[in-house]
C-alpha cells in the first residue's frame, strides 16, 4: 500500500483535468491510500525568489498561505501525480506556482520515492505534450523519482470531452496497477 497524492492543476472544476484525476483515484483506492490536492481550492501564492527558507528562515517561507497545508500532506506521501490541462504547451500557472514553493528545502523531508503525469489538451498534435514531458524527465531523473507512468489525452475542449476518448479508462488502469 503507497500514501498518494494527485496534484490536480485546473482551475475549471468539474472539467477534463478533475474527470481524469477521479478516475486515476478510483483506480488508486483499491489497493492505497490517495487524497487529491486541487488548486482551486487552496490559496497557494507564487514563490518570491527570497530564498529565506533556504537560509535564515529555516525551511519557513515568508509567505503564510495554504502551501503550509500541502506541505503537511507531502510529508506523508510516497507516490506524487501531476494532473494538468495543457496551457500554451506547459502546466496551468496555478499548479506551476505550487511547484515552484516546493523549492524550499522542507521538500528534503518528504518521502516521494516516485511520480506521475496526467494530461489533457484540446489539440491533436503529436508534440503537444513534448515540452511538459521534457520538464517532468528532467525534474523526475534530478530528484531520482520513478515514472509510474502518463495518461496524455489529445482532443478534449469542452468540459467532460474527456469521456469520447480512452483516457478515463487509461486513467482508472494507471491508478489500478499501483500497490
Ligand atoms: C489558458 C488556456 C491555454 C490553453 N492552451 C492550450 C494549448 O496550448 N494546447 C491545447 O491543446 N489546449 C490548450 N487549452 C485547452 C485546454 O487544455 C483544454 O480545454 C483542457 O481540456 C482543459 O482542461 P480542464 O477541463 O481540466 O480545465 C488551453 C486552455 C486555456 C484555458
Amino acid at each position: 500500500m503507497s500514501r498518494i497524492i494527485v496534484l490536480v492543476g485546473s482551475p475549471r472544476k468539474n472539467g477534463n483535468t478533475d474527470i481524469l484525476a477521479k478516475s486515476f483515484v478510483e483506480g488508486a483506492k483499491i489497493h492505497n491510500e490517495v487524497e487529491i490536492i486541487s488548486v482551486v481550492d487552496y490559496k497557494i501564492n507564487p514563490c518570491k525568489g527570497c530564498n529565506a527558507c533556504r537560509k535564515e528562515n529555516n525551511n519557513i517561507c515568508v509567505q503564510s498561505d495554504d502551501m503550509n497545508l500541502v506541505y503537511d500532506k507531502l510529508k506523508n506521501a510516497d507516490i506524487l501525480v501531476i494532473a494538468s490541462p495543457v496551457y500554451f504547451y506547459g502546466i496551468s500557472a496555478q499548479l506551476k506556482s505550487l511547484i515552484d514553493r516546493l523549492h524550499n528545502p522542507i521538500r528534503n523531508d518528504f518521502a516521494i520515492s516516485k511520480l506521475g503525469l496526467i494530461l489533457v489538451g484540446a489539440d491533436v498534435l503529436d508534440e503537444l505534450f513534448d515540452s511538459i514531458i521534457v520538464q517532468y524527465d528532467l525534474i523526475r531523473k534530478y530528484f531520482g523519482l520513478e515514472d509510474i507512468g502518463r495518461v496524455l489525452v489529445r482532443g478534449a475542449e469542452a468540459k467532460g470531452d474527456v469521456y469520447k476518448t480512452d483516457g478515463v479508462r487509461e486513467a482508472f488502469e494507471l491508478g489500478r496497477r499501483l500497490k
